[in-house]
């Protein structure tokens, strides 16, 4: 997790990719840092809405609208999340 000016950020690693989103549901605000991670899909641990982790989009119910995506990238063995529009 990476805290930004915006609030905290939930940073997954899928396959030796790293893709940050907001740490929270569009559902009903629940943390998505500890979802599960299926096929680049973060599934949000409270009522298990799916979103993308390339996209933000919302994948299934009950959450309908997408969460922010944050562009990261490696410098130096350390993880950085870009937080620009
Ligand atoms: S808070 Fe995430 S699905 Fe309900």
């Amino acid at each position: 997790m990476a805290e930004l000016d915006a609030g905290f950020v939930a940073v997954f690693n899928v396959a030796g990719e790293f893709f940050a989103i907001d740490d929270v549901c569009t559902h009903d605000g629940g943390g998505l840092a500890g979802g599960g991670i299926e096929d680049h899909q973060v599934i949000c641990p409270r009522h298990g809405a799916r979103f993308c982790l390339r996209t933000g989009a919302a994948l299934t119910p009950p959450a309908y609208e997408p969460v922010r995506c944050y562009e990261t990238r490696v410098v130096g063995g350390v993880v950085e999340v870009l937080d620009e529009p």
